[in-house]
């Protein structure tokens, strides 16, 4: 017999599923819309959750505001791949329904989790916030009644009913995983000014067992943690965490690297460092694939940002899936995955050249709105050198993505990029064995993810060009250039 609880869940679920039907058969203006990016159909999209791949697909779910594109009550939207590349959108997968993830006002709803295979079954743990609960925290568990597209709350939520102890900031985001016969959860949290990450244990998914604080702030690190995620990479006991610190100046993502004591449930850290440089990039998380690859998807925004698409009737889109590499130094690379290389369309090379100080070179068979380029300079030239993006005929309007070999920086400006924030992005890089600077662009209608030295440093960032501002150049400043490759393809749409 069908409980009540189910028939609640149902019920939301049926509202917020004819919502985005009717939401997207309404959005008309494309301008802004990706080509092959994950993006939810129309309403809100934030973080990432629980990625996983399960009977032979990838799942994504996220965040989700199927009603209006800005934030508010949590559902969980959800979409499946066979290749990482091309999504089908599926129904909403969580709705809020229940006194411990629905309130009458004020923040309320599904908020981040994951996804782990259990046996036969996909399981789903989030958080359920409601602000006027106490606490108003809770970690709850949702179990799949079929394939991994109908989930159904436990009659045990929540599974954990509050934070280990009290005066926490902060207490979401459950990321779950397998170690030998256990299941260990980790969450964000904060306490006096630091954020920190709890870590639970279980046999079962439904009774959890809390062990210690795996990872604590400096000091200087944030004073909550959110959407922290955990995971071996690289062998042995080496292990990443990734977390989204609040109120840590420019940083907005942040990994840990080091080696995690299961039996002591911590993690030494050998470096900390800034996961992404760009300004839109938050929430990340990664899921492990059959071919035990580590792939991460961030959310392709920043709270507080202007955010021209929501004129347009949605909001919100993931980053393209990057492999993470960690190299031997404790640092993490991103590369994007080679699967992206079946959206190729048409190819455009340029010879080596020397670009002359002072001048541009076109490039002309730059004409699209979605290009990948792969571009390779001699990092010590010019005192200035890049590519102009996205220009405008009349050339105000650009996105520049240069190198200033003097203090070897790479940078990102969008102050002339069109709508939305301008500001510039920029990060430290020492040029690669030869002296070499390679930049790998991935350009969509209103984003570009830039990954510097085969994935050393990454810049994610929104832009909001006119359609019309299709033009490209290189550039040099103070001295010649010297290109030594490039190639570009244009970018195929994925639906
Ligand atoms: C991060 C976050 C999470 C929370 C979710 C709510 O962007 O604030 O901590 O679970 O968004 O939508």
């Amino acid at each position: 017999m069908e409980t009540n609880q189910a028939k609640k869940h149902e019920e939301q679920i049926a509202r917020a599923n004819q919502a985005t039907e009717e939401g997207s058969s309404r959005i008309k203006e494309e301008r802004f819309r990706l080509r092959y990016h994950l993006m939810p159909r129309t309403g809100w999209m934030n973080d990432p959750n629980g990625l996983v791949y399960f009977k032979g697909s990838y799942h994504a779910f996220y965040q989700y505001y199927p009603y209006k594109p800005s934030w508010g009550p949590m559902h969980w939207g959800h979409a499946k791949s066979e290749d990482l590349v091309n999504w089908t959108h599926l129904p909403v997968a969580l709705a809020p329904s229940e006194p411990y993830d629905q309130g009458s006002s004020g923040g309320y709803g599904c908020f981040s989790g994951s996804a782990v295979v259990n046996g036969d079954s996909l399981a789903l743990l989030y958080t359920g916030h409601v602000s006027g609960n106490s606490p108003v925290e809770v970690q709850c568990l949702a179990v799949s009644t079929d394939d991994g597209i109908t989930f159904a709350k436990s009659e045990a939520n929540p599974v954990i009913p509050g934070p280990p102890e009290e005066g926490l900031f902060g207490f979401r985001d459950p990321k779950v995983w397998k170690h030998e016969d256990t299941w260990y959860m980790v969450i964000g949290s904060g306490q006096e000014g630091r954020g920190n990450v709890r870590l639970y244990a279980s046999s079962d998914l439904h009774e959890w067992r809390y062990v210690s604080i795996a990872a604590d702030s400096d000091g200087s690190q944030g004073d909550m943690w959110e959407c922290p995620d955990l995971f071996p990479l690289g062998g042995g006991e080496n292990h990443v965490l990734i977390v989204s610190p609040m109120n840590m100046g420019a940083t907005k993502t942040m990994y840990v690297s080091g080696t995690f004591d299961y039996e002591a449930g911590k993690l030494t850290t050998t470096l900390a460092e800034r996961l992404d440089y760009g300004f839109d990039f938050y929430a990340p998380q990664t899921l492990e694939d059959d071919q035990g690859r580590r792939i991460l998807f961030g959310w392709m925004n920043i709270w507080g940002a202007t955010m021209p698409e929501q004129q347009d009737g949605w909001m919100g889109a993931m980053t393209i899936p990057r492999e993470l590499i960690l190299q031997p130094d404790g640092s993490v690379r991103m590369l994007p995955v080679p699967e992206l290389e079946t959206l190729r369309g048409e190819r455009y090379e340029v010879e080596s050249q020397v670009i002359e100080a002072g001048t541009e070179l076109a490039l002309r068979g730059i004409t699209s709105d979605a290009v990948e380029i792969i571009a390779l300079f001699d990092a010590d030239a010019a005192t200035e050198f890049g590519l102009k993006l996205r220009c405008s005929a009349d050339g105000s309007e650009y996105t520049e993505v240069g190198y200033r070999a003097a203090d070897r920086t790479l940078y990102v400006n969008r102050d002339l990029a069109g709508l939305g924030d301008g500001g510039i992005s920029e990060v430290q890089l020492t040029p690669q064995d030869g002296g070499l600077l390679k930049l790998h662009l991935f350009l969509d209608r209103s984003s570009l993810e830039l990954f510097a030295n085969d994935g050393e440093k990454t810049m994610t960032n929104r832009i909001y060009p006119q359609p019309d501002s299709l033009g490209a150049s290189l550039f040099s400043r103070g001295g010649n250039a010297i290109l030594r490759s490039f190639v570009s393809y244009e970018l195929n749409a994925i639906q």
